[in-house]
C-alpha cells in the first residue's frame, strides 16, 4: 500500500472521509501527539488498529470527536465534576473515562464497560472531525512500544506502507499524550498523568486522584502496564541528583568507542561535551514538547541515550518524568 502525506485542505479531508467511511485508517495530527484513527463503529476498522500497531489486544483506545459532537449518545455521564472539567479544558488534551453506552464497537474498549473520550483542541485535528463527524478510535501513530510521533515524518517512518494516509498538521505543540482522567467515581482519578496536571484539576473541583496499581490489583488503565515509548537504541537513565554519575557514565561509553546522546535539561548541561547534548529545555512546556522529538532524532545518530531526569517533579512534569521514565528505565 501506498502512504500518502497530505496537508489538511477539503480535498484530503474529503478523501479520509471516504476511506475512514470505507473502513480504512487515517493518521491525523493533534495538539499532543499523532493519532491513527479508525471509524470507532466498525468492528473491522478498530481490528486494522491493533494489527497494524502490533497493540495488545487488552489496551483500550481513546474515541475522538469534535467540540460540537453529542457525546451523550456514547456515555452515560453522571457527574456534576465532569462537566466542569469540560467547561475549563475542552477542547484540549485531557481524556475523560465515562461508563460506556455501549454504541462504538466493544474492540475499543477492549471489552471494558467504560469509553474515553477526547475532544483535541488542535485546529487541524477539529477540522478532520468535524469533517468526519463520527467517533474515531485513535491511539498514538507509533507502531506499538516505539516513541510516540509528534510529525507527520514520525508517523510515517513507522507506518509507512502499512496505511493509505496521514494528514500533516505540522509539528504537535504539546509533545506528550493527554492527561487520561476517570470520571466515574465519587472524584476524578488520573489514570496517566499528561498536559493537564493534577494540580490544574484540583484547581476546578477541588480533589483528584493519580492512580498507582497496588500490588497484584487488575490494573485500571491496561495501557499501564506495558513497555512503552521505547527509542530503538540502548538507554541509560540518571535521577536528577545523580549527574556525577551520568557524567561518569558518558565518559566511560565514550570511552569505549559508543556513540552516546545526553539528554537532559538545560541547566546540567555543561556537564558533558556541547555537541553530545540534547537539551530538552528549561521551561515544563518546552521539555514535554521536545522530549519524543529529541528520543526520535537520538535513537538515529546514539548507540547509548544517556538520560538524566529533570529535578521538576510537579505539574505537567509529572507527567513528562512518567513518559522518560518508561521509554529509558531499564526495568519497565
Ligand atoms: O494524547 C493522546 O491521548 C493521544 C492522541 C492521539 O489523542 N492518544 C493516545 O492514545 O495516547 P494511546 O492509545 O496511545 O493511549 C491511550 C491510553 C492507554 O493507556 C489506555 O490504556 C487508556 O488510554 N485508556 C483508553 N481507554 C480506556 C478506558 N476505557 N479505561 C481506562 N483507560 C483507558
Ligand atoms: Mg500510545
Amino acid at each position: 500500500m501506498e502512504t500518502q502525506i497530505r496537508k489538511i485542505n477539503l480535498k484530503s479531508l474529503e478523501y479520509a472521509k471516504q476511506l475512514l467511511l470505507q473502513g480504512e485508517l487515517v493518521a491525523f495530527p493533534t495538539e499532543t501527539v499523532y493519532g491513527l484513527g479508525a471509524d470507532a463503529r466498525s468492528d473491522e476498522a478498530v481490528g486494522k488498529i491493533f494489527q497494524v500497531k502490533g497493540r495488545p489486544s487488552d489496551n483500550p483506545l481513546i474515541v475522538h470527536v469534535h467540540k460540537d459532537f453529542e457525546i451523550k449518545n456514547l456515555v452515560k455521564d453522571v457527574s456534576d465534576y465532569a462537566q466542569k472539567l469540560r467547561e475549563a479544558f475542552l477542547p484540549g488534551p485531557l481524556t475523560l473515562v465515562y461508563q460506556s453506552r455501549g454504541v462504538v464497537c466493544s474492540k475499543v474498549s477492549c471489552g471494558l464497560d467504560t469509553l474515553a473520550i477526547r475532544v483535541p483542541s488542535h485546529k487541524g485535528a477539529q477540522e478532520f472531525l468535524k469533517y468526519v463527524d463520527i467517533p474515531v478510535a485513535a491511539p498514538s501513530a507509533n507502531l506499538s512500544k516505539h516513541v510516540s510521533p509528534v510529525s507527520a515524518l514520525h508517523v510515517n517512518n513507522d507506518l509507512d506502507g502499512k496505511i493509505p494516509l496521514i494528514l500533516d498538521g505540522g509539528n504537535c505543540s504539546g509533545g506528550i499524550e493527554s492527561t487520561v482522567c476517570d470520571v466515574t467515581g465519587p472524584y476524578p482519578q488520573i489514570l496517566r498523568e499528561g498536559l493537564v496536571s493534577r494540580e490544574m484539576i484540583e484547581e476546578v473541583v477541588g480533589f483528584c486522584n493519580v492512580y498507582k496499581p497496588k500490588e497484584g490489583e487488575r490494573v485500571r488503565s491496561p495501557g499501564m502496564k506495558y513497555k512503552h515509548y521505547s527509542p530503538a537504541c540502548s538507554t541509560k537513565l540518571f535521577e536528577s541528583f545523580e549527574v556525577e554519575q551520568a557524567v561518569e557514565c558518558f565518559l566511560r561509553l565514550k570511552h569505549d568507542g559508543f556513540r552516546v546522546v545526553v539528554l537532559c535539561e538545560d541547566k546540567i548541561k555543561n556537564n558533558f561535551t556541547e555537541d553530545s547534548v540534547m537539551n530538552l529545555g528549561k521551561t515544563d512546556y518546552e521539555m514535554a514538547a521536545n522530549l519524543y522529538e529529541l528520543l526520535r532524532r537520538a535513537e538515529k545518530m546514539a548507540d547509548v541515550i544517556v538520560a538524566v531526569c529533570p529535578e521538576k517533579q510537579d505539574g505537567i512534569m509529572a507527567g513528562v518524568q512518567n513518559r522518560l521514565k518508561k521509554a529509558c528505565a531499564e526495568i519497565k
